[in-house]
């Protein structure tokens, strides 16, 4: 064992002994390598930050490149994959292709479950021409701004259709207004939205087209053309390409989290959005992106997030790997749920070792505290994982199995996943995640495992080295 050893077991130890209090060995090696944001630990010089962070705390290191490197939300993605956020002003896409969707910063959770700590847009479009066509409503949350921006792109004119992409309400919450303001519009939509969309409001005299695979409708110089694009996310869900103008109306496909005038990269909070909300349906969204490849797109106007204009291979080669289950970036989720600090204190320990075999992506995240979409974003994003869990009413503590069935429910796979678990007197945390995971596809076990009864123990600490070896390896 090195000193360096020394050093990181014993401030694992001591944390776990104690883990409000602030681990601060300012002569030690380990001190500079801890990085716990629970403990608020600063050390603003380390070069361990570099290399690990713990998304569920609030260490801040501004002027260090650690923090940049780790991964978090506020991180720089690894080289080309920077994409800025696209401001409201930069929303221009023609002057007959309008955005006339709203930005909302006051959403607590966006569908009642993802937090979004910059709010998220809903977007809308009109197309302007000797017909015009309404691109899809927003959230009703913001239904009076956006009856302004739709009567300002108006300017005195009548719509003559409302396409609907999307029935889900952060789309659609505003056509009962849009019947009752133009009850001559024609709604156009697919068979299935128009079986569904009694569901929320009531069509009756409305007149309706109901489109098919491939159809088209003629605004003028514009022409709509339609794709299915079932359970993308809902199942009646189409996305709508403009002939003259070779833009496509995604519908969910490319959106995410955050509004409009966010700065920050799109991939982030792009591919939270797509492995937590689309994520499960991977065959659908690969058969949408062989559509996709028959037709010359110029830009892409999703449902949500800004236009994308630029570059458009990068955004669907995105969501090739994404949809295919592919690992992303070759790295490590080391994710963790510890009631009293030992099992927290593996973890980290792990995670360590990892990042000194030279690991450049090694997530830890705290389950019992982190953002839940988060962890499952990482652990679609890497290709490893190590889940460390105490074990619990003879299972897995339950924060951990809440993970697994996250995991489950999006299908989640083709991934390589080591196990460590803590059981004082029946350990049996280790069995239940053993069985979520061979129910998935393709998930290949790391051997060795541990067992961890109590405190981590020295025998402990040299299995944890030859976990972290195999991970490493693997
Ligand atoms: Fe943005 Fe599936 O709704």
């Amino acid at each position: 064992m090195n000193e360096e050893s020394v050093c990181l077991r014993s401030a694992y130890a001591d944390e776990a002994k104690d883990r409000v209090r602030v681990v601060k060995t300012e002569n030690s090696v380990c001190a500079k390598k801890v990085v716990d944001r629970i403990c608020a630990v600063k050390t603003e010089d380390c070069v361990c930050a570099k290399k690990v962070v713990d998304r569920s705390c609030e260490v801040k290191t501004e002027g260090s490149v650690c923090v940049k490197a780790a991964g978090s939300r506020t991180c720089a993605e690894p080289a080309g994959a920077n994409r800025k956020g696209i401001r409201m002003s930069e929303q221009f896409i023609s002057d007959n292709i309008r955005y006339i969707g709203c930005d909302d910063k006051d959403i607590d959770l966006f569908e009642s479950q993802y937090v979004v700590p910059n709010g998220v847009s809903y977007n809308s479009y009109l197309i302007l021409d000797d017909k015009i066509a309404i691109m899809d409503t927003v959230d009703r949350r913001r239904s009076d701004e956006w009856k302004n921006n739709l009567t300002a792109a108006l300017d005195g004119r009548k719509p003559d259709y409302l396409v609907i992409s999307h029935l889900e309400p952060d789309h659609a919450g505003t056509i009962g207004q849009v019947l009752e303001l133009y009850p001559e519009i024609t709604v156009v939509c697919s068979v299935k939205a128009a079986q569904l969309l009694p569901e929320y409001y009531d069509p009756a005299g409305h007149p309706m087209i109901t489109v098919k695979e491939g159809e088209t409708l003629s605004l003028g110089a514009h022409t709509l053309q339609f794709f299915m694009a079932p359970m993308v996310h809902w199942p009646e869900v189409m996305v709508t390409y403009e002939q003259k103008e070779k833009v496509l109306f995604s519908a969910d496909g490319f959106g995410k989290f955050g509004t409009l005038d966010t700065e920050e990269d799109w991939i982030s909070e792009a591919r939270r959005y797509y492995i937590n909300i689309v994520g499960k349906y991977g065959a659908q969204v690969q058969k949408l992106l062989a559509k996709a490849a028959t037709l010359d797109i110029r830009m892409i106007c999703p449902l949500h997030g800004p236009v994308l204009k630029d570059d458009l291979g990068y955004y669907i080669g995105k969501y090739d790997t994404w949809s295919s289950y592919r690992p992303e970036d070759r790295g490590v989720v080391v994710a963790y749920a510890s009631i009293h600090g030992n099992t927290a204190g593996a973890a980290k320990y792990l995670a360590e070792k990892l990042t000194q075999f030279g690991e450049e992506h090694v997530e830890l995240m705290d389950i019992c505290r982190c953002d839940m979409a988060t962890a499952v974003e990482n652990a679609f994003r890497y290709d490893r994982m190590v889940l460390a869990a105490s074990s619990y009413d003879a299972g897995v503590f339950l924060p951990m199995e809440d993970f697994l069935i996250h995991l489950r429910h999006k299908t989640y796979r083709n991934r390589k996943v080591a196990l460590v678990e803590n059981g004082t007197w029946a350990p049996a945390a280790k069995k239940t995640m053993t069985g979520y995971l061979k129910a998935m596809k393709g998930i290949e076990i790391v051997e060795p495992s541990l067992t961890i009864q109590g405190a981590v123990k020295a025998a402990d600490y040299k299995v944890l080295d030859e976990i972290a070896k195999a991970v490493h390896e693997a």
